[in-house]
């Protein structure tokens, strides 16, 4: 056996899969939410009717199951109990005996109707609506304390509320009470709420106080656990993307949203896409990128933009993101329920082996989205962000399949089957993404490049040291801001993150001029955990990516398979020929591919991983 190397902070390889499992997250969550539909106006009626639909139209029976409220439910924090008080006004069955309201009666016939039910709350004092006023419409009522209706200094008594007493599976925590609650919002300054320093410069990731932040997450996390022995619960954490929230999610929850709030217009659908397709190998059974949720038949997604709402519908699904509908379903057209209930789509969503699609091709005009499936087989969307019509040609080399052997398609929106080898010619309409099931020749027959397996790989540790915004995501108008003030900066940190197929920072992945089109790009400094099915052998080829601007660094790749090393390079410096990285990992479960730089105080360099796969 080899010996260790000396171990720097978090690369040490620790022989176990480390990212959340807990809940049930197992699979994108699916469902309805009554936010995108109702905002704040939110009431027993609306929810049960969609509840309803839900089980009538069989979208029930195509998995969506969950029926969450958002903002708007509660009327106060009693005191000095600290209860939590239902709107009765609005959710007449909450109305209990000596003013102690209930949502059981409302758990209790979601349930019965083979539902699960899900419940909002924020983590600071005080909810988004009393932060940043939507509209202000169910706000909640009676004096400062009693306004107080966010889980900060109640988080165990609200979750034991919420699931022990009141029956709920799922909970969405909102952060705007420890981002906006400063001396600065005016309903504070006015003396209507409590100043809260917030924890959150959305802004500034250097005046953010991640840890804090990621603590309180925490807390719920280790209450939820409490209140649920049977794991029956889903964590859906919402922070936007802000708080470095990218690189602890997969440690603390089931969902984590990646950006601000969708609206139901082109561009916002786009820089929310954005914010979560660049990240596949940030997402796993257990923990999801969460662009938040679906705006199919609203707006540009209506029943007058068939296209889009395909197109929305579709990315979504393909990035394993969660499926809640937003719409007030009372309302709905056949068309758009066929939409939201086309199996074939929600089958990739829901695809066992929970890959979220890599990007093959990554233009601002066209993307092609690739996801390998369970059963080895390939799903690609080929998507037009374009408002005018556009040609493209979609290479078997795209799906990772060999250009002569013939490529088989199912169209699984209109059903029509094609065939090609080499390269297939495809006209896309404005807006359209043509989504297919192929079948192939596989270039790697026998084998998995990690690239096709994200939902196998977690990123335990990534490198990056000062995280930094994304400048590739989709810069829209905020319509909630207008044109007013200078438009919207690049945000949400994550730029450098591990990347499928390309270098952090999106260049091709490339080793000394040798291009490499499979592989894992990362900083070094980096720790990714892989699980191992039944594969025998690790095999890559490894060096410093020529993407990287210090051409001074040196760095080292080392192998371990549950724990143990078990092949290593030697110290390699920029513009060194790509080393061979290969080892036995028959039986080992956990495959960690480690880099590290000699100097641990330099800001580490781009390593690529070329062709990085588990062999036959
Ligand atoms: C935030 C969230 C939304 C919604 C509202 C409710 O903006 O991001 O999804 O929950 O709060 O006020």
């Amino acid at each position: 056996m080899l010996a260790p190397p000396a171990l720097a902070e978090g690369l040490e390889a620790r022989g176990e899969w480390s990212a959340y499992e807990k809940g049930h997250g197992q699979l994108p969550p699916m469902g309805w939410n009554s936010w995108n539909a109702f905002y704040s106006d939110v009431d027993e009626e609306k929810v049960l009717a969609s509840a309803q639909i839900i089980v009538d139209s069989g979208l029930a029976s195509r998995g969506y199951r969950y029926i969450n409220i958002d903002d708007g439910w509660w009327l106060k924090r009693s005191q000095p109990d600290g209860r939590m008080i239902i709107r009765t006004a609005t959710f007449p069955s909450a109305a209990g005996k000596s003013g102690r309201t209930s949502f059981r009666p409302l758990t209790d016939r979601l349930h019965a109707m083979g539902l699960k039910a899900g419940i909002y709350s924020d983590i600071g004092r005080n909810s988004c609506g009393q932060t940043f006023g939507h509209g202000g419409k169910n706000n909640p009522a009676g004096t400062l304390e009693e306004r107080e209706v966010g889980l900060f200094g109640h988080i165990d008594q609200d979750i034991a509320l919420y699931f022990d007493e009141w029956g709920f599976d799922f909970i969405k925590v909102d952060g705007c009470g420890i981002r906006g609650m400063g001396a600065d919002n005016p309903n504070v300054a006015s003396g209507i709420y409590r100043t809260f320093e917030p924890l959150i410069d959305f802004n500034s990731i250097a005046r953010t106080d991640v840890r804090a932040v990621q603590a309180l997450y925490q807390h719920v996390a280790d209450a939820l656990e409490r209140s649920n022995p049977d794991g029956d619960f889903v964590f859906s954490i919402c922070l936007w993307g802000s708080a470095d929230v990218r690189s602890w999610a997969h440690d603390v929850g089931n969902l984590s949203r990646t950006s601000e709030d969708i609206g139901p217009q082109w561009g916002r659908m786009l820089h929310n896409l954005d914010s979560a397709a660049r990240r596949a190998l940030y997402a796993q059974p257990g923990s999801w990128n969460d662009p938040d949720m679906l705006f199919v038949g609203t707006g540009d997604f209506d029943a007058h933009h068939l296209v889009e709402a395909r197109s929305h519908f579709s990315l979504w699904a393909i990035l394993n993101a969660p499926l809640i509908i937003g719409y007030d379903l009372r309302e709905a057209t056949p068309d758009l329920l066929a939409i939201l209930g086309n199996e074939q789509i929600i089958a990739l969503n829901q695809d066992a082996a929970g890959n979220q699609a890599v990007l093959a091709f990554d233009t601002d005009d066209l993307q092609i989205y690739v996801k390998t499936l369970a059963d080895g087989g390939k799903a690609v969307a080929i998507f037009n962000r374009t408002a005018a019509p556009l040609n493209a040609t979609l290479d078997a080399a795209h799906l990772k399949f060999v250009d002569k052997a013939p490529v088989q398609l199912t169209d699984l929106w209109s059903g029509e089957s094609l065939s090609f080898s080499g390269e297939q010619p495809l006209a896309l309409a404005p807006h359209e993404t043509r989504v297919f099931r192929a079948s192939g020749t596989r270039q790697l027959p026998g084998g998995l490049y990690l690239s096709e397996m994200p939902g196998s790989v977690n990123v335990a540790e990534d490198g990056i040291v000062h995280p930094e915004p994304d400048p590739s995501i989709h810069r829209t108008i905020i319509s909630w801001q207008g044109t007013h003030g200078a438009g919207e900066p690049p945000r949400y940190a994550g730029w450098g993150g591990a990347r499928a197929d390309r270098a952090p920072y999106g260049q091709h992945l490339q080793i000394a001029g040798r291009p490499f089109s499979n592989g894992i790009g990362v900083l070094a400094n980096s720790r990714l955990e892989v699980r191992n099915k039944n594969f025998r052998r690790f095999s890559a080829m490894v060096g410093i990516d020529d993407s990287s601007a210090d051409t001074a660094q040196r760095v080292r790749f080392e192998l371990y398979g549950d724990g143990e090393l078990v092949a290593q390079t030697s110290w390699i410096g920029f513009g060194q020929q790509a080393q061979t990285l290969s080892a036995d990992v028959e039986g080992r479960s956990i495959v960690e591919l480690v880099s590290r730089t000699a100097d641990p105080t330099e800001r580490p360099v781009p390593v690529t991983w070329g062709d990085a796969a588990l062999l036959q």
